[in-house]
This record gives structure tokens, C-alpha cells and sequence, in this order.
């Protein structure tokens, strides 16, 4: 087989900025071992997230300068609109400014104390939109997606049985929405069977539960399917995504993901009352219902990025770059979660830095580890984003102690990636030099973008 190359070629190009190891000592104990307070030109390659970092389309920017600024009534508001009905096959439609916006819309109505949301993982985001309304989330992964070196084609699905254990124990007047994750971000960005949505479905249906979907890498997912689902092999990624989508109620999306747009994001649903509540809302913060949160030049981005996302040869050369990653670190024994995801590798920090325990951090000394050495930024996905504390202040850690490193969409080429895993596999080799941290200070939500950290001494 042939190689599968960038289906792209280049028109515009940005610098990477490049730093010695000495200036990134200083860089890192500046920014209180902390990735997100690292300054963007002391990050040579930036893997920090695949959200709104994506290169847009030549078409893309001719939408932007079609973009038409009316605050009422605009076309690129009725192309939006008409991009996301055609998708999702929900009429009616929210945009708002990103993911999280739509989210807080959401669990702001819906939410509050004594309500539950179940899901395979709620992003942290979701999760801390659900529980600043007062309500909880509950999360119900297979069993297979809490075990990152055993591999299997759908990681991402709900636990069937522990969903409905879980709706009988919380009572279903309690549960206002049941929402899957596709891929599931926090959880490798493993992908979710259609068999398993449909299922999910079923049992909604059963309990009269709406099931919403959380679309922020939908086409991802839908190639996953076509990959490794019975009966979709000859099914277009289209056509995938939308039965995907005609299995739920609604959905919440960031477009910043399989959009390729650099800022938006969307609440699409079918039930008329619920979008009303929303729209309300959304004017108090978001803006009139034809903009949301959105200039008319980023709705025509996002509707040509929806587009785009769906064409083949892109989704083939995606999901091959984020293997490539994978295959090569585990061909050099580097523990990472297997499969490969959609879009990221995600290295299993416990396997990867034993000696350093969970209360010290792993994921978040990796991060280090790899900006130290290679000037390549990562994020934790572990105690440090999802930890929480017992009333004795002893941390009950993360299911699993991650860092992944999210490849921004069509930004960077093979020999990009060649580097990531040569500086991977180098840090892996040296891994009992690195050593574990503690908190200095931290904030009650969301701590990993604002903590201060600094290396542990025992
Ligand atoms: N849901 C999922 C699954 C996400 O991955 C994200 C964002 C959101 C919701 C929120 O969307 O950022 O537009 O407000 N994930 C980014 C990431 C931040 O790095 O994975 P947003």
C-alpha cells in the first residue's frame, strides 16, 4: 500500500518557535509546571489541544470575507443553519460562541440540585457546566475503555447494564438527559459503536429519557464506524453521521473540533418548548438567535468546515496520522492507549513514569517531561483535571492518569510528527530521571488550567 499523505498542499505557512533546553528549564518553573501558562511562542510543536487550532480551508477564508455582519437575519446565519440541519436532521438551531456555551445554556435549564446526567465520560467542561448548576454527572464506560493498553474497536461505549443500574438508582423523573460523547475525549478519544448508540436509544426510550449527543469529533467517530462496524463498510462517513445523528434528541457541538473553525459551536435539538427555554437564554448571553455568540464570518466558516470534515480522503489521512503516532510508540514499548484514537495519542502516564505515584502526578510530570526535552506541549488527562478530594483532603485519583497529545487538524506533516515520537521515545529511555509534583495553589473548578505546581522533593 501506498503511503497516505497530507490531502493538502500549502498556501499560507506560520513560524514554530524554537528554544534551547536551558531557556525551557526556566520556561517551565516560570510557568509553575503548568502547560496552559507556557506562552504559545516558547511551544515549538503545539499539542495541547485539537480545539480551534485547526488550519482553515482556502474555501474557508473566502467564507470569511462572504461573511455578512447583519444582526438580524443574516444569509451566513441560514447557511449555518441549513449546514447543521443537513447533518444532524435536528431543525432547530442555536449557535453559540463554543462548546461550553452551549453547555452552560443547557445544564442552566435542565440542571440543578438532585438531577443527574448520565454519559459514557462527560468532558471537563460538561461535567463542571452540570455541576456548577448544581446537578451530577455519572459517568458509565465499558469496561474495555478503563483499561488504555487493551485494545478494542469501540472504547468509547456506554456501559449498557450500568446505564440502566444507574437510571433505576437515581430514578428516571431525576435524569433529564443521558449524553454520549463521540469520540470520547477524556477517554482516549475512543470511538462509540452505532449498535451502542442505538442501544442507548432504546433504553432512553424506555425510561422516556431524552438522549443528546455530545458532536464535538462527530465525523471522526462516523469513520470509526465505517472502519470497524459490520455493515458500513459501502455506508458513506455522510450517511454514517447521519443515522449517528437520528438516534438522539439533540445535540451540543464546539466547532471548534470537526468544524475546523477557530472559535463556534451550536445547540441543535427537535423539541420546539426546550429550544425556546435556550434561545431565551441565549440572548441574555450570547446574542439575538440568527448570531449566538458568532460574527456572520465564523457561521460560514463552520458551514463549509461541516462540509469538509465528511470527504474521505481527509477523515482517511486523519485517523491514519493519529495510528502512525501510536504505532510507532508502541513499537518502541512506550505504554500508550490502544487503539489509536481520533484525534490524539494518549500516553498511559502510570505505565510510562511508575516510580512517580498517583498523588504526585504522573500525567502532569510527563507534560514536563516532554516540553523539557522536546519542546513539545501536552496536556494531562488524569488526577490533575479529574482528581477530587475526601473530606480528609487526601486525593482520590482519576480512573486513569493519561496525557494526550491532540494533533490540531491539518496543521502539522509527517516529519512534525517523526520529531513528537523521536522526543517521545527519548524521554521514555530516560523516564526515572523525571520526577513527580505538588500543588502550591489551585481553584475549586477546573484546577489544571490555572494550578501552580512545583517538583516534588521525596
Ligand atoms: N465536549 C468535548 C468532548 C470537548 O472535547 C470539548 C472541548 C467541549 C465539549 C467544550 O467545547 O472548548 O468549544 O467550549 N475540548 C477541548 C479539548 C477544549 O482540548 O479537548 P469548547
Amino acid at each position: 500500500m501506498r503511503t497516505i499523505i497530507e490531502p493538502f498542499k500549502i498556501k499560507s505557512v506560520e513560524p514554530i518557535f524554537f528554544t534551547s533546553k536551558e531557556e525551557r528549564v526556566k520556561i517551565l518553573e516560570e510557568a509553575f509546571y503548568n502547560p496552559f501558562l507556557i506562552h504559545s511562542n516558547k511551544v515549538l510543536i503545539d499539542l495541547l489541544t485539537d480545539s480551534g487550532t485547526s488550519a482553515m480551508s482556502s474555501d474557508q477564508w473566502a467564507g470569511i470575507m462572504r461573511g455578512d455582519e447583519s444582526y438580524a437575519g443574516s444569509p451566513s446565519f441560514f447557511r449555518f443553519e441549513a449546514a447543521v440541519k443537513n447533518i444532524t436532521g435536528m431543525p432547530l438551531v442555536i449557535p453559540t460562541h463554543q462548546g461550553r456555551a452551549s453547555e452552560k445554556i443547557l445544564f442552566s435549564i435542565l440542571g440543578g440540585k438532585g438531577k443527574y446526567f448520565i454519559s459514557n465520560t462527560l468532558f471537563d467542561t460538561t461535567r463542571a457546566n452540570i455541576e456548577f448548576s448544581g446537578a451530577e454527572g455519572v459517568d458509565c464506560l465499558c469496561k474495555e475503555g478503563k483499561l488504555p493498553t487493551v485494545p478494542a474497536p469501540f472504547k468509547g461505549n456506554m456501559d449498557l447494564e450500568l446505564l440502566e443500574k444507574t437510571i433505576q438508582e437515581k430514578g428516571a423523573e431525576n435524569i433529564p438527559l443521558v449524553i454520549i460523547t463521540v469520540t470520547n475525549n477524556s477517554g482516549g478519544g475512543q470511538p462509540v459503536s452505532m449498535a451502542n448508540i442505538k442501544a442507548v436509544r432504546k433504553i432512553c426510550t424506555t425510561y422516556n429519557i431524552p438522549l443528546f449527543i455530545d458532536a464535538c469529533r462527530f465525523a471522526e467517530n462516523s469513520y470509526f464506524i465505517k472502519l470497524r462496524e459490520d455493515g458500513y463498510q459501502n455506508t458513506s462517513v455522510e450517511n454514517i453521521a447521519k443515522e449517528l445523528f437520528s438516534y438522539a434528541d439533540g445535540c451540543t457541538m464546539s466547532a471548534k473540533k470537526d468544524a475546523f473553525a477557530n472559535i463556534g459551536g451550536f445547540l441543535a435539538m427537535n423539541d420546539p418548548a426546550l429550544a425556546q427555554q435556550c434561545r431565551n437564554l441565549l440572548v441574555i448571553t450570547e446574542g439575538f438567535p440568527t448570531y449566538g455568540g458568532l460574527a456572520g464570518r465564523d457561521l460560514e466558516a463552520i458551514a463549509i468546515g461541516l462540509v469538509e470534515v465528511l470527504d474521505e480522503n481527509y477523515l482517511q489521512y486523519r485517523i491514519r496520522s493519529i495510528e502512525y503516532l501510536t504505532n510507532k510508540l508502541i513499537d518502541a514499548g512506550v505504554p500508550v492507549m490502544q487503539p489509536a484514537g481520533g484525534h490524539a495519542v494518549y500516553l498511559d502516564a502510570k505505565g510510562f513514569l511508575d516510580h512517580i505515584p498517583v498523588d504526585q502526578y504522573p500525567g502532569q510530570a510527563l507534560v514536563g517531561a516532554l516540553y523539557l526535552e522536546g519542546g513539545i506541549r501536552g496536556v494531562e488527562i488524569g488526577s490533575l483535571m479529574f482528581g477530587k478530594y475526601d473530606d480528609n483532603g487526601k486525593l482520590i485519583p482519576a480512573q486513569m492518569e493519561l496525557v494526550r497529545l491532540a494533533i490540531p487538524r491539518r496543521v502539522y506533516t509527517q516529519s512534525h510528527i517523526d520529531y513528537v515520537a523521536e522526543v517521545i521515545i527519548e524521554v521514555y529511555q530516560n523516564r526515572k530521571q523525571f520526577k513527580g509534583l505538588t500543588i502550591v495553589e489551585e481553584a475549586p473548578l477546573l484546577r489544571h488550567f490555572t494550578v501552580k505546581m512545583k517538583p516534588s522533593t521525596n
